[in-house]
């Protein structure tokens, strides 16, 4: 499907609950109380993926809140799958068992991308309100060996400015590929956005011999290679650089509503319409069809309900 500037829209995020066990201090606060609203049934997700699939998306990823947390979650997958979706990956804070870890290594997911802040105990704790850094080291480590694993490290001030290089030398170690993310002024990191943002620039700068790498167009992710460390690493720069002009994705929220950006506050409930295929494909394609050209850059939205 195309939207109104002739982009290619291949690409659904697709966030399957606004529920998780962390809190990570720009995402969801430990002393906030979050009522699940209206969580979309597996039923409701085989139609939603179906119709997107009719609509031509080739790529697919799963979000959250935290995705593993739903038991029919590999139901989910395999369901993406049977109707001939290749492309399934998903996001996930990491806390995993060894059960769930054989699971997605057998699960035709093809890459996951595990968030990890910091490689310190005490500041995991404070950065995700659990003391949660071993296991999630254990399950990228149990991960990595089946399956492409993703670091995602959000960029804070005061908590990972001094640990850029431990983190790369780490996912290096470990060889695996790391993303550094700009923090973005969404839901509650508003409050926090202005003591804790770190630029991409500002993270390059401190690097010597540094040089962009070519990837395919439509990556959010810019590649360098970074002499210091003879390795290369991806930073997602939302806040700094937009790539509206090679979007190709549109996202579902955990309530099942269709959202043409991350910085949209207008849905499409698609709820309102699953009991008719033909109107809602219509309806979507019409959607899509109003997609903005460029973004803007706030949002009240929290980041749980949307997806990352
Ligand atoms: N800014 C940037 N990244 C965020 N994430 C969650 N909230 C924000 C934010 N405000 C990240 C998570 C995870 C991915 C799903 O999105 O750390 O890596
Ligand atoms: Fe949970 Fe992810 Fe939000 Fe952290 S960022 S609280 S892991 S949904």
């Amino acid at each position: 499907m195309f939207d109104g500037f002739s982009r290619k829209i291949d690409y659904l995020r697709l966030s399957v609950t606004d529920k998780c066990n962390f809190y990570c201090m720009y995402c969801r606060k430990k002393d906030l109380i979050y009522n699940t609203i209206d969580q979309l049934s597996k039923e409701e997700i085989f139609m939603i993926i179906s119709a997107f699939k009719k609509l031509g998306i080739q790529k697919l990823r799963i979000t959250g809140g935290e995705p593993f947390l739903r038991n029919d979650i590999f139901e989910i997958i395999d369901f993406a799958h049977s109707i001939g979706i290749k492309n399934i990956n998903i996001t996930t804070n990491g806390w995993l068992d060894t059960e769930k870890i054989k699971k997605v290594i057998k699960s035709p997911l093809k890459s996951i991308n595990i968030s990890l802040d910091t490689l310190e105990r005490e500041k995991f704790r404070y950065v995700t309100g659990i003391d949660g850094l071993d296991k999630v080291l254990r399950a990228i480590d149990e991960l990595k060996e089946y399956k492409r694993v993703k670091i995602n490290t959000v960029l804070i001030r005061s908590v990972n400015l001094d640990e850029i290089e431990d983190l790369i030398s780490y996912a290096k170690k470990s060889n695996i590929i790391i993303r550094f993310i700009e923090l973005m002024p969404i839901g509650i990191a508003n409050q926090i956005f202005e003591d804790e943002f770190v630029s991409k620039d500002e993270v390059i700068k401190r690097f010597k011999g540094i040089k962009e790498v070519a990837t395919d167009k439509v990556s959010t992710a810019k590649y360098y290679y970074v002499e210091d460390f003879d390795y290369t690493v991806g930073f997602i720069s939302s806040v700094s650089d937009h790539f509206c002009k090679t979007c190709n994705k549109v996202r579902v929220s955990s309530t099942g509503v269709l959202y043409n950006c991350l910085f949209d506050t207008n849905g499409l409930k698609l709820r309102d319409y699953l009991d008719a295929e033909e109107l809602l494909l219509k309806k979507i394609e019409d959607f899509v069809k109003k997609k903005k050209l460029i973004r803007s850059l706030k949002s009240d939205m929290p980041m749980f309900r949307i997806g990352g």
